[in-house]
């Protein structure tokens, strides 16, 4: 009895290490998002995995990619798959770039500095956010080999946005990323009902919060104040006092911003642009027309129009449309490698993931990170290998078919 007992024994190696312990559950990016539901305070959780208005996007923008079918080959010698792609003509370990994503201290006090180092271990495209609670340089400085991109909101106030492009060339960014979804900001409703604030301020509610949530709340101490790292000293701050986001970006960003604007871009920028926030095939043409480098359909993970399409199901028709003259990244409801294989062939190039990464920073911080992104990669590598195919170059648009009806 004791040999047969002993034969189906088996004890999980403990681990010291706190994110790992918590990584040894996790099996997809529901399971980070529920770690980091539990972890973080309401508030915080909300404002990072909310939406705009009834949120109806946000929850399309998973079902894209639920609604599309791989149709697989087999007997086709997969023996050895490579994930590696082109990106903005120069090799990256899979076809995916972390999206900009603002205040990522707020998930985890290492933020930006964490994600960056994680991208360069990756060997992926990161993005930081002009919204970032650490700076162009910081994060430079943190990951002095990765591929940084540099995303922009334009300012009304055009000399800090000259400033900031000028501060990205000199840290070594490779792209500006031009988001032109965010003319005023969507209302997300649930940071209407939690009266989330930035920089938070902490009221009775978040105290009891606090309390309910130690981890969070220590690490988020330790992490000094947080402040928009990019603009701090410039007056652009919040000043004194919080506000809510949307009063923010509605004063200082420019409403104003049109096509023409992109030629004061590339006077000043002389590396690669990709306009983000594209929505409809006649945008991704003017943009082609514009001489941009690349598009990424995105709907701002459903955070600003409520009712926009998915991105995915616009690749296809843009990729007809524009042919080869541009790179099409996808972002929005990327949750699995079969997501990235899917994006791909309907036409794009390559994903871009936000809430993923967010989710695993506040789960388990920098090894969360670390965790998703080989999450990410071996399941694009499985997905591959099930559908017959040895790299992403073999990957063809008769891969995949939308199930009919859609939902
Ligand atoms: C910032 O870009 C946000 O979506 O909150």
């Amino acid at each position: 009895m004791l040999r047969t007992l002993r034969s189906v024994w088996r004890f999980r190696r403990f681990e010291l290490d706190a994110d790992l312990r918590r990584l040894q559950g996790v099996a997809d990016v529901e399971d980070l998002r529920e770690l980091a539901r539990r972890r973080l305070p309401s508030g915080v959780f909300d404002y990072i995995d909310g939406a705009a208005e009834d949120e109806i996007t946000a929850a399309r923008n998973e079902e894209g990619f639920v609604a599309l079918e791989l149709r697989p080959r087999i007997l086709r010698d997969v023996s050895a798959v490579e994930v590696g792609a082109e990106i903005l003509g120069r090799p990256a370990a899979m076809p995916l770039v972390l999206a900009p994503t603002g205040f990522s201290r707020m998930a985890h006090s290492q933020g930006e500095l964490a994600v960056a180092r994680a991208a360069q271990r990756a060997g992926v495209p990161y993005t930081l956010s002009t919204l970032s609670t650490r700076s162009i340089e910081e994060a430079a400085a943190a990951a002095p080999e990765a591929r940084l991109w540099f995303q922009v909101y334009v300012w009304r106030d055009r000399g800090l946005v000259e400033e900031m492009l000028q501060r990205a060339r000199e840290s070594g960014y490779e792209a500006i990323v031009i988001t032109v979804d965010t003319a005023v900001l969507g209302r997300r409703e649930r940071d209407v009902s939690s009266g989330f604030s930035l920089p938070p301020r902490l009221g009775l509610g978040t105290l009891v919060e606090g309390a309910l949530h130690p981890g969070w709340t220590l690490d988020f101490l330790r992490g000094g104040p947080i402040e928009f790292a990019n603009v701090a000293g410039r007056g652009t701050g919040p000043g004194g006092g919080a506000v809510a986001l949307a009063e923010y970006v509605n004063a200082q960003f420019d409403a104003a911003l049109s096509w023409r604007d992109l030629d004061w871009f590339r006077e000043r920028w002389d590396g690669p642009i990709v306009l983000k926030g594209v929505q409809t095939v006649d945008d991704a043409v003017l943009a082609a027309e514009a001489g941009v480098d690349a598009v990424a359909l995105s709907n701002h993970g459903g955070r600003q129009l409520d009712g926009a399409p998915p991105p995915v199901e616009l690749i296809e028709p843009v990729r007809e449309a524009i042919e080869d003259r541009l790179e099409i990244y996808c972002d929005g409801g990327v949750r699995r490698g079969s997501d990235v294989v899917k994006a791909l062939a309907l036409g794009a190039d390559a994903v871009m993931v936000g809430r993923a990464y967010l989710y695993a920073l506040a789960a388990a911080g920098e090894s969360g990170v670390d965790w998703v992104l080989d999450f990410l990669r071996s399941g694009t590598a499985r997905t591959l290998a099930l559908c017959g195919l040895r790299g992403v170059d073999e990957i063809e648009p008769s891969l995949v078919r939308w199930r009919t009806p859609r939902c």
